[in-house]
């Protein structure tokens, strides 16, 4: 008879489900800054579904959805996860897991009882009509973000995924490193190479926005393994030189300019400075590449900010590519740049079973690093999602060690 309850870093046999967990949740009743809103709890292990597995997680990835999360907005998290039949009073947070596959249900065979895997964070309904007629999942009606959308995400000893979201873990990867980088890589690759003719090519130059960030420092590694040439943005030169080490070409410390945000009005006499900076910015990135050549690709994700000098910078033809809206959603686009040069404007959201896959294949051929920051003990959950919400974490993708009792652990004990 196996224990109801196990402390953390304390294994399980492999394949005896406990009936209580340790879990980081965040509650409506204390939405705002992460370092209070996330508590750690003991709650029950959910039950799985017959397309579902239960992760026993040994470690936990850092990503900016669960600051969104803990501050309640955009969206009530908790209001969301009822669409699915889901809980309503806690979430828990986490969109990137590296565990050890602990049940499953009776239709899944893609993974079984005591494989080694990362998750990743792409859920739909398995019968949704989008889906079964073979169309792109990421763009179904019933696609969600496992861990933001969905409740039973990877702050937990255990987390409950469709079958389909585990993907094999790099052997030689500790779980911490396995852990950190396939929500943010994944969706780096969807913006990279899911937007044809849009997809990087040898030589193509492509400018990163965040470039020592989650999303950057992958983005980055990205177009260089393609042949293309990433310039980085960045706020420091310390980030800029990271940014060098994994294969941008040169860096723009955006601290050097200060027409950030929305432009004045075309027609009013202030825009000619917002043109101004706009320009000397473009010309920033002419003189990292040592030639006037401009972007194909902009890889955007601060939003607000950045928007009106990333469609002004893309080249002819070219396409700017946005995921997010870190530092608002109220995005100018000043159309003339935009039909008089024929660019391209588009959303793109995570990522579907390939495009996770083939991510994974690259980090499993060591073709791209993992990029793993700094690492945190799971007691510091909230504390660590309130340095990321203040844009104080260092550079590279952050772990937190759930499971996993100490750093740098390849398997189990
Ligand atoms: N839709 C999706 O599928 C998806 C998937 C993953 C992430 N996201 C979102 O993408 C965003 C970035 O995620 P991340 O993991 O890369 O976060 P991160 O690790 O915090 O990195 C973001 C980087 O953006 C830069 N930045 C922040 N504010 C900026 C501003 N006002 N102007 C220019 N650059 C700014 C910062 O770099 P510097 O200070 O060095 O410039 C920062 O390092 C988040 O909002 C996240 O929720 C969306």
């Amino acid at each position: 008879m196996g224990k109801d309850l196990y402390e953390l870093g304390e294994i399980p046999p492999i394949g005896e489900v406990p009936r209580q967990m340790h879990a980081q949740l965040v509650r409506p009743d204390r939405y705002g800054d992460p370092e209070k809103a996330i508590q750690s709890e003991v709650i029950d292990v959910p039950e799985i579904g017959p397309h579902e597995a239960l992760v026993m997680v040994m470690a936990a990835g850092v990503n900016f959805n669960n600051v969104w999360a803990a501050r309640g907005v955009p969206v009530d998290v908790t209001k969301t996860q009822a669409r699915w039949g889901e809980p309503t009073d806690f979430h828990i947070v986490g969109s990137d897991a590296s565990g050890v596959v602990y049940a499953v249900g009776e239709q899944v065979t893609n993974v079984q009882v005591g494989d080694r895997v990362v998750v990743h964070a792409g859920q739909w309904d398995h019968d949704d009509p989008w889906v079964t007629a073979g169309k792109d999942p990421g763009l179904a009606g019933s696609f969600r973000v496992w861990g933001y959308d969905t409740c039973w995400g990877s702050f937990a000893q255990f987390c409950k995924v469709q079958a389909h979201q585990c993907l094999p873990k790099a052997n030689f990867l500790t779980w911490e490193e396995a852990a950190a980088p396939t929500l943010t890589g994944a969706t780096a690759y969807r913006m990279l190479f899911g937007w044809p003719p849009h997809t990087v090519q040898p030589g193509d130059v492509v400018l990163v926005w965040g470039a020592s960030g989650g999303l950057g420092s992958l983005a980055v590694q990205l177009v260089a393994d393609a042949g293309g040439r990433p310039v980085a943005v960045v706020s420091s030169d310390q980030k800029g030189e990271y940014a060098k080490e994994l294969g941008a070409v040169g860096y723009i410390n955006r601290k050097d300019f200060s027409h950030w945000g929305v432009p004045p009005k075309w027609d009013a006499p202030e825009w000619k400075d917002w043109f101004a900076g706009a320009k000397s910015f473009g010309k920033a990135i002419w003189d990292v590449l040592g030639e006037k050549t401009s972007p194909r690709i902009v890889f955007d994700h601060p939003g607000e900010d950045t928007i009106p000098t990333s469609i002004f910078v893309a080249d002819r033809g070219g396409m700017v590519v946005i995921c997010a809206g870190t530092s608002g959603f109220d995005t100018m686009v000043d159309v003339r740049y935009l039909w008089f040069m024929q660019k391209r404007y588009q959303g793109s959201h995570l990522f579907n079973d390939e495009q996770a896959a083939a991510f994974n294949q690259m980090v499993i051929d060591g073709k791209v690093q993992t990029t793993l920051g700094t690492v945190y003990p799971y007691e510091q959950s909230g504390h660590v999602h309130q340095l990321m919400g203040d844009g104080e974490l260092p550079e590279g993708n952050v772990g937190v060690l759930i499971n996993a009792p100490k750093e740098g652990l390849l398997d189990l004990p």
